[in-house]
Protein backbone atom coordinates (compact mmCIF):
# COMPACT_ATOMS: atom_id res chain seq x y z
CA UNK A 1 0.00 0.00 0.00
CA UNK A 2 1.60 2.92 -0.73
CA UNK A 3 0.06 6.84 -0.94
CA UNK A 4 -0.66 6.24 -5.31
CA UNK A 5 -3.29 4.02 -3.76
CA UNK A 6 -3.69 6.46 -0.69
CA UNK A 7 -4.96 9.06 -3.09
CA UNK A 8 -7.86 6.92 -5.05
CA UNK A 9 -9.37 5.42 -1.88
CA UNK A 10 -11.16 7.57 0.93
CA UNK A 11 -8.88 8.23 3.81
CA UNK A 12 -10.71 6.59 6.48
CA UNK A 13 -10.89 3.23 3.83
CA UNK A 14 -7.38 3.74 3.12
CA UNK A 15 -6.86 3.35 6.71
CA UNK A 16 -8.47 0.43 7.31
CA UNK A 17 -7.36 -1.28 4.77
CA UNK A 18 -3.26 -0.38 5.72
CA UNK A 19 -4.89 -1.26 9.14
CA UNK A 20 -5.89 -5.01 8.61
CA UNK A 21 -2.44 -5.21 6.71
CA UNK A 22 -0.67 -4.28 10.06
CA UNK A 23 -2.42 -6.42 11.65
CA UNK A 24 -1.42 -9.76 9.60
CA UNK A 25 2.13 -8.60 9.93
CA UNK A 26 2.63 -7.48 13.41
CA UNK A 27 -0.38 -9.04 15.76
CA UNK A 28 0.05 -6.69 18.85
CA UNK A 29 0.17 -3.39 16.33
CA UNK A 30 -2.64 -1.16 17.67
CA UNK A 31 -4.55 0.47 15.39
CA UNK A 32 -4.74 4.13 13.92
CA UNK A 33 -8.29 4.65 13.60
CA UNK A 34 -9.26 7.67 11.18
CA UNK A 35 -12.28 9.66 11.85
CA UNK A 36 -13.91 12.33 9.88
CA UNK A 37 -15.61 15.50 10.63
CA UNK A 38 -14.36 15.40 14.34
CA UNK A 39 -15.20 18.13 17.01
CA UNK A 40 -12.14 19.75 18.38
CA UNK A 41 -14.24 21.98 20.86
CA UNK A 42 -12.64 19.49 23.91
CA UNK A 43 -9.43 19.62 22.15
CA UNK A 44 -8.44 23.01 22.23
CA UNK A 45 -8.30 25.45 25.92
CA UNK A 46 -10.06 28.47 23.75
CA UNK A 47 -13.15 26.00 23.32
CA UNK A 48 -13.56 26.82 19.65
CA UNK A 49 -16.42 24.55 18.33
CA UNK A 50 -14.78 23.55 15.04
CA UNK A 51 -13.94 20.32 13.32
CA UNK A 52 -11.38 18.59 11.29
CA UNK A 53 -11.62 16.73 8.62
CA UNK A 54 -9.55 13.86 9.71
CA UNK A 55 -8.66 12.75 12.96
CA UNK A 56 -6.78 10.22 14.70
CA UNK A 57 -4.22 9.80 17.34
CA UNK A 58 -1.12 8.52 18.21
CA UNK A 59 -0.91 5.99 20.98
CA UNK A 60 2.28 4.14 20.81
CA UNK A 61 5.97 4.85 18.45
CA UNK A 62 4.67 1.47 16.79
CA UNK A 63 1.93 3.62 14.88
CA UNK A 64 4.57 5.74 13.39
CA UNK A 65 4.93 2.49 10.35
CA UNK A 66 1.08 2.79 10.08
CA UNK A 67 1.71 6.74 9.55
CA UNK A 68 4.39 6.50 6.87
CA UNK A 69 2.37 4.18 4.93
CA UNK A 70 -0.75 6.73 4.95
CA UNK A 71 1.05 9.76 4.99
CA UNK A 72 -1.55 12.20 5.16
CA UNK A 73 0.59 15.14 4.97
CA UNK A 74 0.95 14.36 0.85
CA UNK A 75 -2.89 14.67 0.45
CA UNK A 76 -3.76 16.95 3.19
CA UNK A 77 -3.17 20.33 5.37
CA UNK A 78 -1.80 18.25 8.19
CA UNK A 79 -1.65 19.60 11.90
CA UNK A 80 0.05 18.05 15.16
CA UNK A 81 -1.87 18.60 18.26
CA UNK A 82 -0.99 18.21 21.78
CA UNK A 83 -2.90 19.79 24.27
CA UNK A 84 -4.16 22.50 22.34
CA UNK A 85 -3.47 25.11 24.65
CA UNK A 86 -1.21 26.93 21.87
CA UNK A 87 -3.29 26.67 19.01
CA UNK A 88 -6.27 29.01 17.55
CA UNK A 89 -8.15 27.11 15.29
CA UNK A 90 -9.03 29.78 12.74
CA UNK A 91 -11.75 27.96 11.17
CA UNK A 92 -12.77 24.15 10.46
CA UNK A 93 -9.54 22.55 10.00
CA UNK A 94 -9.91 20.74 6.23
CA UNK A 95 -7.27 18.48 6.55
CA UNK A 96 -5.72 15.99 8.99
CA UNK A 97 -4.92 16.51 12.71
CA UNK A 98 -2.65 14.12 14.46
CA UNK A 99 -3.20 14.40 18.15
CA UNK A 100 -0.38 12.81 19.99
CA UNK A 101 -1.04 10.51 22.93
CA UNK A 102 1.87 8.45 23.28
CA UNK A 103 2.36 8.53 27.33
CA UNK A 104 4.98 7.06 29.48
CA UNK A 105 7.94 8.34 31.80
CA UNK A 106 10.96 6.74 32.18
CA UNK A 107 14.48 7.55 34.26
CA UNK A 108 17.47 6.97 31.67
CA UNK A 109 20.43 7.50 33.73
CA UNK A 110 21.86 8.34 37.12
CA UNK A 111 24.70 10.33 37.96
CA UNK A 112 26.17 11.77 41.27
CA UNK A 113 24.62 14.90 40.63
CA UNK A 114 21.67 14.78 38.31
CA UNK A 115 18.84 12.15 36.47
CA UNK A 116 18.29 12.22 33.39
CA UNK A 117 14.32 11.52 32.68
CA UNK A 118 12.76 10.91 29.22
CA UNK A 119 8.80 11.75 28.64
CA UNK A 120 6.60 10.60 25.57
CA UNK A 121 5.37 13.37 23.99
CA UNK A 122 1.68 13.13 24.88
CA UNK A 123 2.90 13.02 28.51
CA UNK A 124 0.34 15.56 30.25
CA UNK A 125 3.60 18.35 31.43
CA UNK A 126 1.47 19.00 34.77
CA UNK A 127 1.91 15.38 35.29
CA UNK A 128 5.72 15.16 34.34
CA UNK A 129 6.09 18.17 36.83
CA UNK A 130 4.20 16.28 39.34
CA UNK A 131 6.19 12.79 38.88
CA UNK A 132 9.90 15.03 39.23
CA UNK A 133 8.69 17.12 42.48
CA UNK A 134 7.40 13.95 44.01
CA UNK A 135 10.80 12.25 43.43
CA UNK A 136 12.40 15.40 44.45
CA UNK A 137 13.98 15.96 41.13
CA UNK A 138 14.51 19.74 40.70
CA UNK A 139 14.69 21.77 37.91
CA UNK A 140 11.12 22.41 36.29
CA UNK A 141 9.20 23.19 39.49
CA UNK A 142 8.86 26.76 38.51
CA UNK A 143 6.67 25.60 35.20
CA UNK A 144 3.98 23.92 36.78
CA UNK A 145 0.45 24.83 35.78
CA UNK A 146 1.63 25.05 32.04
CA UNK A 147 -1.25 23.63 30.33
CA UNK A 148 -0.20 20.81 27.55
CA UNK A 149 1.75 18.06 26.61
CA UNK A 150 5.62 17.24 27.79
CA UNK A 151 5.93 16.81 23.43
CA UNK A 152 4.96 20.72 23.07
CA UNK A 153 7.39 21.98 25.67
CA UNK A 154 10.33 22.62 23.13
CA UNK A 155 8.33 24.35 20.84
CA UNK A 156 8.28 27.64 21.77
CA UNK A 157 10.99 26.67 24.82
CA UNK A 158 8.37 26.94 27.71
CA UNK A 159 8.85 29.14 30.38
CA UNK A 160 7.58 30.40 33.57
CA UNK A 161 8.66 32.32 36.90
CA UNK A 162 12.63 32.61 35.75
CA UNK A 163 12.89 28.92 34.54
CA UNK A 164 13.04 27.88 30.93
CA UNK A 165 12.57 24.28 29.40
CA UNK A 166 15.94 25.17 28.26
CA UNK A 167 17.59 25.08 31.54
CA UNK A 168 16.65 21.58 32.05
CA UNK A 169 16.42 20.19 28.60
CA UNK A 170 18.95 17.51 27.46
CA UNK A 171 17.74 15.87 24.36
CA UNK A 172 14.54 15.59 22.04
CA UNK A 173 13.64 12.08 19.87
CA UNK A 174 11.70 13.68 16.63
CA UNK A 175 10.41 11.69 13.28
CA UNK A 176 10.85 13.45 10.16
CA UNK A 177 8.03 13.92 8.13
CA UNK A 178 9.81 13.85 4.71
CA UNK A 179 11.58 10.59 5.43
CA UNK A 180 10.13 9.07 8.25
CA UNK A 181 13.46 8.92 10.03
CA UNK A 182 14.37 9.39 13.93
CA UNK A 183 16.46 12.45 14.77
CA UNK A 184 17.77 13.07 17.82
CA UNK A 185 17.71 17.08 19.05
CA UNK A 186 20.01 18.44 21.85
CA UNK A 187 19.62 21.74 23.75
CA UNK A 188 22.28 23.37 21.03
CA UNK A 189 20.45 21.96 18.25
CA UNK A 190 17.16 22.97 18.59
CA UNK A 191 18.19 26.75 19.45
CA UNK A 192 16.31 27.91 22.24
CA UNK A 193 15.14 31.43 22.94
CA UNK A 194 12.44 33.56 24.47
CA UNK A 195 9.08 31.56 23.20
CA UNK A 196 11.41 29.87 20.38
CA UNK A 197 13.07 27.30 18.79
CA UNK A 198 14.45 25.61 15.73
CA UNK A 199 10.62 24.07 15.23
CA UNK A 200 9.06 27.41 14.84
CA UNK A 201 11.41 28.33 12.28
CA UNK A 202 13.46 26.35 9.98
CA UNK A 203 11.97 23.18 11.24
CA UNK A 204 8.39 24.04 11.53
CA UNK A 205 5.93 21.72 10.33
CA UNK A 206 8.75 19.49 9.27
CA UNK A 207 8.93 17.07 12.44
CA UNK A 208 6.74 15.66 14.57
CA UNK A 209 8.19 15.38 18.04
CA UNK A 210 8.30 12.17 19.57
CA UNK A 211 9.87 11.87 23.48
CA UNK A 212 11.82 14.86 24.97
CA UNK A 213 14.59 14.18 28.10
CA UNK A 214 15.37 16.26 30.58
CA UNK A 215 18.54 16.37 33.12
CA UNK A 216 17.35 17.59 36.99
CA UNK A 217 18.82 17.94 39.96
CA UNK A 218 18.92 15.37 42.50
CA UNK A 219 20.31 16.95 45.51
CA UNK A 220 21.75 20.59 45.14
CA UNK A 221 19.20 22.23 43.55
CA UNK A 222 19.02 25.66 42.49
CA UNK A 223 15.52 27.23 43.53
CA UNK A 224 14.04 30.63 41.97
CA UNK A 225 12.40 32.54 44.15
CA UNK A 226 13.51 35.72 43.12
CA UNK A 227 10.57 36.40 39.93
CA UNK A 228 7.32 38.38 40.72
CA UNK A 229 5.89 37.67 44.24
CA UNK A 230 7.25 34.11 44.77
CA UNK A 231 9.67 34.80 47.69
CA UNK A 232 6.37 36.95 49.25
CA UNK A 233 3.76 34.44 48.49
CA UNK A 234 6.51 31.56 50.33
CA UNK A 235 6.63 34.02 53.38
CA UNK A 236 2.66 33.83 53.22
CA UNK A 237 2.76 30.14 53.30
CA UNK A 238 5.46 30.42 56.29
CA UNK A 239 8.11 28.88 54.40
CA UNK A 240 11.66 30.03 55.47
CA UNK A 241 13.93 27.75 53.81
CA UNK A 242 11.88 26.40 51.08
CA UNK A 243 12.09 23.35 48.76
CA UNK A 244 11.05 22.57 45.30
CA UNK A 245 7.68 21.59 46.42
CA UNK A 246 7.27 24.52 48.54
CA UNK A 247 8.15 26.74 45.45
CA UNK A 248 5.46 24.51 42.96
CA UNK A 249 3.17 25.35 45.63
CA UNK A 250 3.80 28.81 45.89
CA UNK A 251 3.74 29.29 42.20
CA UNK A 252 0.51 27.34 41.76
CA UNK A 253 -0.93 29.54 44.19
CA UNK A 254 0.15 32.66 42.33
CA UNK A 255 -0.88 31.51 38.79
CA UNK A 256 -3.91 30.76 39.90
CA UNK A 257 -4.99 33.73 41.30
CA UNK A 258 -3.80 35.88 38.05
CA UNK A 259 -4.71 33.55 34.95
CA UNK A 260 -7.90 32.20 33.71
CA UNK A 261 -8.58 28.31 33.94
CA UNK A 262 -9.50 27.10 30.75
CA UNK A 263 -12.13 24.92 31.95
CA UNK A 264 -13.92 27.92 33.21
CA UNK A 265 -13.21 30.07 30.35
CA UNK A 266 -11.61 29.36 27.11
CA UNK A 267 -7.88 30.75 26.38
CA UNK A 268 -4.74 30.35 25.19
CA UNK A 269 -2.77 31.98 27.89
CA UNK A 270 -0.59 34.76 26.74
CA UNK A 271 -2.00 35.86 22.90
CA UNK A 272 1.12 37.88 22.29
CA UNK A 273 5.07 37.57 23.12
CA UNK A 274 6.62 40.66 25.40
CA UNK A 275 8.14 43.00 23.12
CA UNK A 276 12.22 42.69 23.05
CA UNK A 277 14.28 45.55 22.31
CA UNK A 278 17.28 47.47 21.63
CA UNK A 279 18.30 49.78 24.73
CA UNK A 280 17.77 52.67 22.21
CA UNK A 281 14.57 52.27 21.16
CA UNK A 282 13.76 51.89 24.87
CA UNK A 283 15.23 54.47 26.10
CA UNK A 284 13.14 56.86 23.46
CA UNK A 285 9.96 55.10 24.49
CA UNK A 286 10.08 55.18 27.92
CA UNK A 287 11.39 59.10 27.57
CA UNK A 288 7.63 59.40 26.05
CA UNK A 289 5.91 57.21 28.35
CA UNK A 290 8.07 56.85 32.05
CA UNK A 291 6.08 54.53 33.99
CA UNK A 292 6.41 51.98 31.70
CA UNK A 293 7.34 48.86 33.38
CA UNK A 294 10.60 46.78 32.04
CA UNK A 295 13.42 44.16 32.40
CA UNK A 296 16.76 43.28 31.24
CA UNK A 297 16.28 40.09 29.12
CA UNK A 298 18.83 36.95 29.14
CA UNK A 299 20.12 38.20 25.56
CA UNK A 300 20.83 41.95 26.94
CA UNK A 301 18.47 43.36 25.49
CA UNK A 302 15.17 44.98 27.20
CA UNK A 303 11.99 43.69 27.65
CA UNK A 304 8.69 45.32 28.14
CA UNK A 305 4.80 43.74 29.84
CA UNK A 306 2.84 43.04 26.69
CA UNK A 307 0.29 43.45 28.77
CA UNK A 308 0.99 46.64 30.01
CA UNK A 309 0.99 48.11 26.21
CA UNK A 310 -2.64 46.72 26.21
CA UNK A 311 -3.94 47.76 29.10
CA UNK A 312 -2.87 51.33 28.45
CA UNK A 313 -4.00 51.29 25.07
CA UNK A 314 -7.67 50.66 26.95
CA UNK A 315 -8.14 47.17 25.94
CA UNK A 316 -8.16 45.34 29.21
CA UNK A 317 -11.76 43.96 30.07
CA UNK A 318 -12.80 44.86 26.85
CA UNK A 319 -15.56 42.36 25.34
CA UNK A 320 -16.77 42.20 21.88
CA UNK A 321 -19.67 39.34 21.44
CA UNK A 322 -18.17 36.18 23.04
CA UNK A 323 -14.60 37.31 22.22
CA UNK A 324 -12.39 39.76 24.91
CA UNK A 325 -9.24 40.77 26.68
CA UNK A 326 -9.20 39.07 30.50
CA UNK A 327 -10.28 41.50 32.95
CA UNK A 328 -7.27 40.67 34.87
CA UNK A 329 -4.44 39.92 32.94
CA UNK A 330 -4.58 42.04 29.32
CA UNK A 331 -2.03 39.36 28.04
CA UNK A 332 -4.85 36.85 27.61
CA UNK A 333 -7.88 36.71 25.35
CA UNK A 334 -10.93 35.34 26.27
CA UNK A 335 -13.27 33.33 24.72
CA UNK A 336 -16.48 33.58 26.98
CA UNK A 337 -18.67 31.03 24.74
CA UNK A 338 -19.38 30.89 21.40
CA UNK A 339 -16.85 33.47 20.13
CA UNK A 340 -15.10 31.97 16.42
CA UNK A 341 -11.57 31.88 15.88
CA UNK A 342 -12.13 34.47 13.25
CA UNK A 343 -13.41 36.58 16.27
CA UNK A 344 -10.80 36.46 18.56
CA UNK A 345 -8.08 37.12 15.62
CA UNK A 346 -10.01 40.06 14.41
CA UNK A 347 -9.82 41.27 18.22
CA UNK A 348 -6.17 40.33 18.21
CA UNK A 349 -5.59 42.54 14.76
CA UNK A 350 -7.12 45.33 16.95
CA UNK A 351 -5.44 45.31 19.99
CA UNK A 352 -2.20 45.32 17.89
CA UNK A 353 -2.84 47.88 15.43
CA UNK A 354 -4.18 50.15 18.26
CA UNK A 355 -0.40 49.19 20.13
CA UNK A 356 1.34 49.93 17.31
CA UNK A 357 -0.17 52.95 16.80
CA UNK A 358 0.31 54.25 20.22
CA UNK A 359 3.30 53.09 21.26
CA UNK A 360 4.93 52.06 17.68
CA UNK A 361 5.75 48.48 19.08
CA UNK A 362 4.32 45.21 16.70
CA UNK A 363 3.50 42.70 18.97
CA UNK A 364 4.02 39.09 17.79
CA UNK A 365 1.41 36.66 18.55
CA UNK A 366 2.91 33.55 20.52
CA UNK A 367 -0.14 31.33 19.92
CA UNK A 368 -0.03 29.63 16.72
CA UNK A 369 -3.15 30.06 13.90
CA UNK A 370 -4.32 26.59 12.56
CA UNK A 371 -7.04 26.40 9.88
CA UNK A 372 -6.07 29.09 7.70
CA UNK A 373 -4.69 27.59 4.64
P1 LIG B 1 -0.70 22.68 21.22
O1 LIG B 1 -1.54 23.89 21.41
O2 LIG B 1 -1.40 21.39 21.01
O3 LIG B 1 0.31 22.92 20.02
C1 LIG B 1 1.08 24.09 19.91
C2 LIG B 1 1.92 24.02 18.64
O4 LIG B 1 2.85 22.95 18.70
C3 LIG B 1 1.09 23.75 17.38
O5 LIG B 1 1.67 24.48 16.32
C4 LIG B 1 1.26 22.25 17.14
O6 LIG B 1 1.13 21.91 15.78
C5 LIG B 1 2.67 22.01 17.65
N1 LIG B 1 2.88 20.67 18.25
C6 LIG B 1 2.20 20.16 19.31
N2 LIG B 1 2.72 18.97 19.65
C7 LIG B 1 3.73 18.71 18.79
C8 LIG B 1 4.65 17.62 18.60
N3 LIG B 1 4.64 16.54 19.40
N4 LIG B 1 5.54 17.69 17.57
C9 LIG B 1 5.55 18.77 16.75
N5 LIG B 1 4.72 19.82 16.88
C10 LIG B 1 3.82 19.79 17.88
N6 LIG B 1 3.24 28.87 27.93
C11 LIG B 1 4.40 29.22 28.53
O7 LIG B 1 5.47 29.12 27.92
N7 LIG B 1 4.42 29.71 29.82
C12 LIG B 1 3.30 29.83 30.55
O8 LIG B 1 3.36 30.28 31.70
C13 LIG B 1 2.06 29.46 29.95
N8 LIG B 1 0.90 29.58 30.64
C14 LIG B 1 -0.29 29.24 30.06
C15 LIG B 1 -1.45 29.38 30.80
C16 LIG B 1 -2.68 29.03 30.23
C17 LIG B 1 -3.93 29.20 31.05
C18 LIG B 1 -2.73 28.52 28.92
C19 LIG B 1 -4.03 28.11 28.31
C20 LIG B 1 -1.56 28.40 28.16
C21 LIG B 1 -0.33 28.75 28.72
N9 LIG B 1 0.88 28.65 28.01
C22 LIG B 1 2.08 28.97 28.61
C23 LIG B 1 0.88 28.21 26.60
C24 LIG B 1 0.86 26.67 26.41
O9 LIG B 1 0.38 26.01 27.53
C25 LIG B 1 2.25 26.10 26.07
O10 LIG B 1 2.76 26.72 24.91
C26 LIG B 1 2.23 24.59 25.86
O11 LIG B 1 3.55 24.09 25.72
C27 LIG B 1 1.40 24.18 24.65
O12 LIG B 1 1.29 22.76 24.68
P2 LIG B 1 0.12 22.00 23.92
O13 LIG B 1 0.47 20.54 23.97
O14 LIG B 1 -1.19 22.39 24.45
O15 LIG B 1 0.34 22.57 22.45
N1 LIG C 1 0.61 44.01 33.58
C1 LIG C 1 -0.25 45.04 33.25
N2 LIG C 1 -1.56 44.73 33.05
C2 LIG C 1 -2.05 43.48 33.19
C3 LIG C 1 -1.18 42.44 33.56
C4 LIG C 1 0.15 42.72 33.75
O1 LIG C 1 0.16 46.19 33.14
O2 LIG C 1 -3.25 43.29 32.96
C5 LIG C 1 2.04 44.31 33.72
C6 LIG C 1 2.51 44.48 35.16
O3 LIG C 1 3.45 45.52 35.16
C7 LIG C 1 3.22 43.18 35.46
C8 LIG C 1 3.77 42.81 34.10
O4 LIG C 1 2.80 43.26 33.17
O5 LIG C 1 4.23 43.34 36.39
C9 LIG C 1 4.04 41.32 33.90
O6 LIG C 1 2.82 40.61 34.12
P1 LIG C 1 2.84 39.06 34.55
O7 LIG C 1 3.78 38.87 35.69
O8 LIG C 1 1.44 38.63 34.72
O9 LIG C 1 3.54 38.33 33.35
P2 LIG C 1 3.37 38.48 31.77
O10 LIG C 1 4.59 39.16 31.23
O11 LIG C 1 2.06 39.02 31.39
C10 LIG C 1 4.69 36.28 31.30
C11 LIG C 1 4.52 35.10 30.39
C12 LIG C 1 3.56 34.10 31.02
C13 LIG C 1 4.17 33.62 32.32
C14 LIG C 1 4.38 34.82 33.25
C15 LIG C 1 5.11 34.44 34.52
C16 LIG C 1 4.88 35.86 28.12
C17 LIG C 1 4.27 36.24 26.83
N3 LIG C 1 4.03 35.54 29.08
O12 LIG C 1 3.43 36.93 31.37
O13 LIG C 1 3.44 32.99 30.14
O14 LIG C 1 3.35 32.67 32.96
O15 LIG C 1 5.17 35.83 32.57
O16 LIG C 1 6.44 34.13 34.22
O17 LIG C 1 6.11 35.84 28.25
C18 LIG C 1 2.18 32.20 28.27
O18 LIG C 1 3.25 32.21 27.64
O19 LIG C 1 1.10 31.80 27.77
C19 LIG C 1 2.17 32.67 29.66
C20 LIG C 1 1.08 32.71 30.39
Amino acid sequence: MNCFYLKRLSLPLAAFVVSLRAVIVFPFFILMQVHENISLKSFNTFGLDVTARYFAELQSGDQLEELIQLCPWKEHPFLVLGGGSNVLFAENFPGFVLRIATRGITVERETADYVYVRAMAGEGWESFVEYCVARNLGGIENLTLIPGNVGTSPMQNIGAYGVELKDTFHSLEAFEIATGKIHTFNNADCRFGYRESIFKKEAKNKFIILSVCFRLTRTNHSLRTDYGAVREQLLVQGVQNPNIKDVMTAIQHIRRSKLPDPKVLGNAGSFFKNPVMEEDDFHALVHRFPDMPSWKSDTGRVKIPAAWLIEKAGWKGYREGDAGVHHQQALVLVNYGNATGKEILELAGKVRNSVSEKFGVQLEPEVNIAGIV
